[in-house]
């Protein structure tokens, strides 16, 4: 870990946001790095340790899966070494870092920090690079209550690829993020199923004073190499992070003004930079910043993580949120106009009282609603839906359907034996279903859910496409999408 000495210039007061004019505020001007030798170089007496051992992670491959920052030496990467989970092997290169005191209590980070990547705190505020040692450091963004299922998920895409070193991942419980520290190799988003971001983490800025936090996150920036097509401010998803949602839209313009200024963040059409690596400050609390970024190709490409939906009037019920976020977060737009097309049909399983049945019908398609309860609203009485009083786990449709949607509240494998067979029947090409999860082990659950059904078209060559997520409309559930491909 670097640490960087508190900034000599205390200047910007974020608290004051009404004061916009530069030549109003001396104290924001000279909040913003001067230029050397006409340069837009940080002012090294501002940020000397970020000057002096810069982190020089790869730039982002454009590659799907590809964004894990290369390691550059092999320095002591921080605490928690003394018990790497490494199957007792040695980890000869990587050493503890020296016990530091004093450190500071009692707060949500200092908490945090303690178990992962606490660095030393000598001096405040300080600035501590994350990224120059043995392990790569992510921050992700979950549901709050699913840190340790987020953790325990990534931390097993690594070890399928080789065995991990890692240091006891950063967990506190209910804080909405969790940070994964591991030996270099690469996450992949889309294959996380709790994970809502998926954040290359380089610096920790531990105690942001409050008079000027953009001169230390200025300063942690200019150490990362590269620019950047977005800056996104984000806050923890929980009733605290809520509250810090007015300081951060205060904060950004001040920050993407002198980003765009040092050419960092770049001018470019919205899609040109939406192909630019993003930069996150993540804002655990007011006094804290965690820096990273994200690779566009190997993330979600949402805020926070989260695929807002607005409630629609007409819908049945809130479950409608539901199906419309999978249709947004799993098929790009010309999968959405290819495979929800007018005339197509449906089958809900467990449909009542019709919030996905109602997003079916929207889009134009015939569907059969299945559901001892009561289809609610618009769709009572609405001559494109056919609703059958029947157990769903029973149900054989007459024809081949396109679409087999399913919410039925059942063990997972259950619901998972189910839809393999419908697969293997042939009577949907595609299926978006939620599996619930009310047990505590609930990576394992999933995993043997849907290890269940690929086992199950593996067998009967089938070729298909799946994909699990974790949605923001989920509770304790996750949501699935398969879709056929073409058989081999
Ligand atoms: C979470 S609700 C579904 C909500 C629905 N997706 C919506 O958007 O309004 C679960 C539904 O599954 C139904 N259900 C549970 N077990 C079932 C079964 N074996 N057969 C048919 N329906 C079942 C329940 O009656 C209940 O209406």
């Amino acid at each position: 870990m670097q640490t960087t000495p508190k900034p000599k210039r205390a200047s910007t007061d974020t608290a004051k946001p009404r004061r916009t004019d530069a030549k109003q505020t001396p104290d924001r001007a000279n909040a913003k790095p001067r230029r050397e030798g006409g340069t837009k170089a940080i002012d090294a007496k501002s940020a000397p340790s970020a000057r002096r051992a810069p982190t020089t992670p790869r730039q982002t491959d454009k590659t799907r899966g590809t964004a894990a920052p290369r390691q550059t030496d092999n320095k002591a990467p921080g605490r928690g070494n003394s018990a790497p989970r490494n199957g007792g092997k040695p980890a000869s290169k990587i050493t503890p870092a020296p016990v530091a005191a004093p450190r500071r209590v009692g707060t949500k980070m200092s908490r945090l920090l303690d178990l992962n990547v606490a660095p030393p705190v000598t001096k405040k505020p300080h600035v501590a690079t994350s990224n120059n040692g043995a392990l790569t450091h992510w921050l992700l963004y979950c549901r709050p209550g699913f840190e340790q299922d987020c953790t325990q998920e990534a931390v097993g895409q690594a070890r399928r690829q080789r065995p991990v070193l890692s240091e006891q991942p950063g967990i506190l419980p209910n804080s909405g993020y969790a940070l994964v520290a591991i030996n270099g190799q690469s996450l992949a988003y889309s294959d996380l199923i709790f994970a809502r971001q998926l954040i290359c983490l380089h610096h920790i800025i531990e105690e942001l004073p409050e008079r000027d936090r953009l001169t230390p996150i200025l300063s942690a920036i200019a150490a990362l190499p590269g620019t950047f097509g977005t800056l996104w401010l984000e806050v923890p998803d929980t009733n605290d992070g809520k509250t810090l949602t007015a300081f951060t839209r205060r904060f950004q313009p001040l920050l993407e003004a002198a980003l765009r200024e040092q050419g960092r963040l770049v001018d470019t059409d919205p899609a040109e930079s939406r192909k630019l690596p993003r930069l996150h400050i993540f804002f655990p609390d007011k006094s804290a910043a965690l820096i990273g970024t994200s690779d566009p190709y190997n993330s979600a490409d949402a805020l926070m993580g989260i695929s807002r939906q607005s409630m629609p009037a007409e819908a049945p019920s809130r479950s409608t949120l539901k199906l419309a976020e999978a249709i947004d977060v799993f098929m790009d737009k010309g999968e959405q106009s290819r495979l929800l097309r007018s005339g197509m049909t449906a089958v809900d399983l467990g449909a009542a009282p019709g919030g996905w049945t109602w997003q079916m019908v929207k889009r134009g398609m015939r569907v059969t609603a299945v559901d001892n309860g009561p289809m609610k609203g618009v769709l009572a009485k609405n001559p494109a839906v056919e609703h059958l009083m029947q157990d769903g786990f029973k149900f054989t449709p007459r024809k081949a359907v396109d679409w087999l949607i399913c919410d039925m509240v059942e063990k997972p494998a259950k619901v998972a034996e189910l839809i393999g067979n419908w697969f293997v029947s042939g009577w949907c090409k595609h299926a978006i279903f939620n599996l619930k999860l009310p047990m505590k082990q609930r990576v394992t659950a999933t995993d043997a859910a849907l290890g269940g059904i690929r086992k199950l078209l593996d067998m009967e060559g089938i070729s298909y496409k799946l994909i699990a997520k974790q949605l923001y409309h989920d509770r304790e559930e996750i949501t699935v999408f398969m879709s056929k491909t073409k058989n081999r």
